[in-house]
C-alpha cells in the first residue's frame, strides 16, 4: 500500500536578490495512515516552507527544482488550483502558530464555522446545510475542542477570545472537514506556558480519538514526544536524522541533533526548548559543500567537507544522514 504522503527527493527554491536560496535540498519523508510525524530543527532550516509546500502554498516565487510530493499518490504540484480546492482545508488542514492571522476578525467565530462546514457539505455535493444545522454542528465542533459555553464563543468574535481558546478555535475549523491529514505548524509556541500544555493535551486527546495523521511541527521537544511516533530532523534544508521519537530522543545519532538536545536547559515543567547549537544556520544561497552542517560539527573531518552523507539505517526505525555516526 502506498503512503499517505510520500515526498521524494524534494528540492524547492527561492529567488533572492543574491540568486537562489535552496531552501530545501532532497527531502524524503513518508508518512502513513494514522502515522504521527515530527519535525524539529533551529529557526530558518525549513520547517515552514516544507510543510507549506505539502498544502500547495510554498512562497510566492518558490520554485520545486527537484523531486516531488504525493497525496493519496498524486503529485501535488500537478493539481490544479480546482483540484486543491477538494484538497487544501479539506483532506490536508493546517494549524498555524498564530491563529489571529488565519481567523478573520469581521465574523463570529459561528459564522466562520458555519461557512467551513457549508463549504465542506458543498465539496461532497451534498446540499448546504441549514442555518440551524451549521449551528449545531459548530457546537459539536466547538465541544470537540473542549470549549466551554459554546453557545457564547460561536456568538464571539475572534479579539474577544484568549489565545487559547482562539487557537482551540482554529483546530475546530482544521477538523471541521475530517482531514485525512493534520500538519501542525507551533501550534503552541504562541501561548503561555500553561495553555500551552493545555492546547497540547487537547491535541493529544484527539489525536488518539479521531485516529488522526499529523505532521508536527515543533521547537518544543516536549511536544514532539508527547505527541509523534516518529520524528524528522531537519538541518538547513535537509533532512538529517529521522526515526521513532523515544529511540532518537534517547539516542540521537547525528551530531546536530545531539547538539540540539544538549542545548536544551534544564526541563523546566513539562516543556524543553531548542534553544540551539553553537555558530549560526549556513547560508542557503551559496551552503557549505558536503554536509551543511559540516562549519559546526565537531567531528568535521575532510570527507564531510566534499561529500554529502546519505542517509543509512542505523536500525530497522532509525536512519542517519552523517559520515560519522555510530551505526552500532
Ligand atoms: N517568502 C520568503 N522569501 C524568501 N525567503 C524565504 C521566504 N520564506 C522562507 N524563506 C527562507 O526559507 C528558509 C526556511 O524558512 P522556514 O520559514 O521554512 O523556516 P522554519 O524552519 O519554519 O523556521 P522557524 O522555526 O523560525 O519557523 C529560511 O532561510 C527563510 O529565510
Ligand atoms: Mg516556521
Amino acid at each position: 500500500m502506498s503512503p499517505l504522503l510520500a515526498i521524494e527527493d524534494y528540492h524547492l527554491a527561492i529567488p533572492t536578490f543574491d540568486g537562489p536560496a535552496r531552501v530545501l535540498d532532497g527531502i524524503d519523508l513518508a508518512l502513513d495512515e494514522g502515522e504521527t510525524l515530527g519535525i524539529v530543527g533551529e529557526s530558518g532550516c525549513g520547517k515552514t516552507v516544507l510543510a507549506r509546500s505539502i498544502l500547495g502554498i510554498g512562497p510566492g516565487r518558490a520554485r520545486r527544482t527537484g523531486g516531488r510530493i504525493l497525496f493519496e499518490g498524486r503529485d501535488v504540484g500537478a493539481l490544479s488550483e480546482r483540484d486543491w480546492r477538494g484538497v487544501r482545508g479539506v483532506k490536508i488542514s493546517m494549524i498555524f502558530q498564530d491563529p489571529m492571522t488565519y481567523l478573520n476578525p469581521l465574523f463570529t467565530i459561528g459564522r466562520q464555522l458555519g461557512d467551513a462546514i457549508a463549504a465542506h457539505a458543498r465539496a461532497q455535493g451534498a446540499t448546504k446545510p441549514g442555518r440551524a444545522e451549521r449551528r449545531a454542528r459548530a457546537a459539536e465542533l466547538l465541544a470537540q475542542v473542549a470549549l466551554r459555553e459554546p453557545e457564547r464563543v460561536l456568538d464571539s468574535y475572534p479579539h474577544q477570545l484568549s489565545g487559547g481558546m482562539r487557537q482551540r478555535v482554529l483546530i475546530a475549523l482544521a477538523l471541521s472537514g475530517k482531514p485525512r491529514l493534520l500538519i501542525a505548524d507551533e501550534p503552541t509556541t504562541a501561548l503561555d506556558v500553561t495553555v500551552q500544555a493545555q492546547v497540547l493535551r487537547l491535541l493529544r486527546d484527539l489525536v488518539e480519538t479521531l485516529r488522526l495523521t499529523v505532521v508536527m511541527i515543533s521547537h518544543d521537544v516536549g511536544a514532539i514526544a508527547a505527541l509523534t511516533e516518529r520524528v524528522a530532523v531537519m538541518y538547513a534544508g535537509n533532512v538529517v536524522e529521522e526515526g521513532a521519537t523515544a529511540r532518537v530522543l534517547a539516542r540521537p545519532l547525528h551530531p546536530y541533533t545531539r547538539g540540539l538536545l544538549a542545548a536544551l536547559p534544564e526541563i523546566d515543567g513539562e516543556i524543553r526548548r531548542l534553544t540551539g547549537v553553537p555558530g549560526t544556520i549556513p547560508s542557503l544561497i551559496d551552503p557549505p559543500s558536503g554536509c551543511r552542517f559540516h562549519p559546526r560539527c565537531p567531528r568535521a573531518t575532510a570527507i564531510c567537507t566534499t561529500e554529502r552523507p546519505a542517509m543509512r539505517r542505523a536500525d530497522p526505525v532509525h536512519t542517519v544522514a552523517c559520515h560519522h555516526a555510530d551505526l552500532a
